[in-house]
């Protein structure tokens, strides 16, 4: 990995946020961006900007792949969410395969004119009949669709009621839909119940839209859907689940956290994507009301004026969607969630902190980010690639490991990680003076290196 001269770590690069360059001011709109790149490119010279890595090869359990300034390294890949290793999987290869043959890669056209093709009218019956949900609509991406929903229902005198720590497409969405958003409590219902509450007593005109997660990544926890539900439906508002992470991959038969509450079929609007456990780039929203699915087919920015998915994609994601409800869907899940327990037990036998319910997210807290950057940069050369979260992804103070377990890990695979892991966290922490360094990054922008730069 490359290393400052001295090797030593100059301290800016182990504090700071993506946070404080997010609103950059100045007339020169290209120039004004120089700084956060400044800050960017000092952590990446002291080998403490884990981002932007690639692979070299599939997104197998071990896999080669570089980082950002080009440096390969080989590894177990717990980076990857391709949760039930589906993007490798013969049968899917094979489809994509013979559809490319019969149809190229392109769909040409928005599906909202003539980019639908026989595969994707396929993959939205398919969709249809697994959330018990009569209309979906697809979406090029699921954050296209996490937005798309939101800014095609919700008005601008409409309420957005959302869960603090939903996805940037949900927030972005109800952003730009309306200025009254209101944030509550993470899973805390009670909160949402009062939000409600408080709206309604001075709003009846307008129409108010909840939006949660079936999973929520980060943190790899549930809310209750069905008391969010039954709130929804009291208090005159509607409810949207976000689930990207949960569908395909937990509960029996795959049917996420929406199969597991018992609340098939009884979600207002379910949105999610295909970029975890479906094996493709892309991403749908289900209801019951088809003059929903054709409002949002036509009045939804991001599915109505963006390129439909290609029919390499929908028919890929169709056996996805087969596989996952099948008997070899339901091996795959039960091989992974083996490993998910095994990994959370190792982990908190070596004395980390592990967040969260079992799912294929496994969460593990750093807390101090200069602590966190400094145990990332040595997983490469122990052979781990892992993905760091950190501030303003989570709380400041709050940097984690979000491992991503795959059915094709091995007891071995989580062995090896958990002993790379504690090894690294071990030596960061002797490295780490503590009031000089990693306590600093904990109390907000004090270097003045970001003098200046809004937060
Ligand atoms: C909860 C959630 N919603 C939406 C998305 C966006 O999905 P996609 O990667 O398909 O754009 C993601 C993924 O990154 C996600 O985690």
């Amino acid at each position: 990995m490359p290393r400052a001269e001295n090797d030593i770590d100059p301290v800016e690069a182990l504090m700071g946020s993506m946070r404080d360059f997010c609103d950059p001011r100045g007339a020169n709109l290209m120039g004004r961006v120089e700084q956060f790149y400044r800050w960017q490119d000092l952590r990446r010279r002291c080998g403490l900007w884990p981002y932007s890595k690639s692979t070299e090869e599939a997104p197998l359990a071990v896999c080669t792949a570089k980082d950002d300034t080009g440096a390969s390294f080989r590894g177990l890949n717990f980076a990857s969410q391709d949760y039930l290793g589906l993007s490798s999987d013969p049968e899917i290869k094979e489809v994509a395969k013979s559809v490319i043959e019969e149809y190229g890669v392109h769909s040409a056209g928005s599906s909202a004119l003539a980019g639908n093709t026989k595969y994707s009218l396929k993959l939205e019956e398919t969709i249809s009949q697994f959330l018990h949900l009569g209309h979906t609509v697809l979406y090029p991406t699921g954050w296209a669709a996490g937005y798309g929903v939101i800014k095609a229902l919700v008005g601008p005198a409409d309420h957005v009621v959302m869960d603090g720590l939903a996805h940037a497409c949900l927030q972005e969405g109800a952003g730009s839909a309306t200025k009254n958003v209101h944030r509550h409590g993470h899973l805390q219902i009670e909160d949402v119940e009062s939000q409600l509450r408080r709206i309604r007593t001075r709003d009846r005109e307008n129409a108010i839209l909840v939006v949660t997660e079936g999973l929520f990544s980060m943190d790899s926890d549930t809310p209750d859907l069905a008391a969010l539900q039954e709130t929804c439906h009291e208090l005159d508002a509607t409810l949207l689940v976000d689930v990207a992470h949960d569908l395909g991959a937990i509960g029996g038969s795959g049917r996420g956290s929406i199969g597991i509450q018992n609340m098939l079929g009884k979600i207002d609007i379910v949105m999610g994507s295909f970029s975890k456990t479906f094996a493709s780039n892309g991403g749908f929203v289900s209801c019951s009301s088809p003059a929903v699915k054709q409002y949002l087919k036509l009045y939804g920015c991001s599915a109505t004026f963006s390129n439909a998915l290609s029919p390499v994609q929908a028919a890929t994601v169709t056996t996805a969607f087969e596989i996952v409800q099948s008997d070899k869907g339901h091996e795959l899940r039960w091989r992974m969630m083996q490993r998910v327990h095994q990994l959370r037990n190792a982990l908190r036998d070596a004395g980390l902190e592990v967040l969260g319910e079992p799912s294929p997210i496994v969460p593990v807290v750093i807390g101090d980010e200069a602590l966190a950057r400094r145990v990332s940069r040595r997983l490469p050369e122990l052979g781990v690639v892992a993905n760091l979260v950190e501030y303003p992804a989570v709380a400041k103070g709050n940097a984690r490991f979000r491992f991503q377990v795959m059915p094709t890990h091995t007891s071995e695979h989580v062995r090896d990680l958990v002993a790379r892991f504690k090894s690294a966290v071990d030596a960061a922490r002797s490295e780490c003076v503590p009031h000089r360094e990693c306590s600093r990054s904990e109390q907000g922008h004090t270097s003045s290196f970001h003098q200046g730069v809004p937060t």
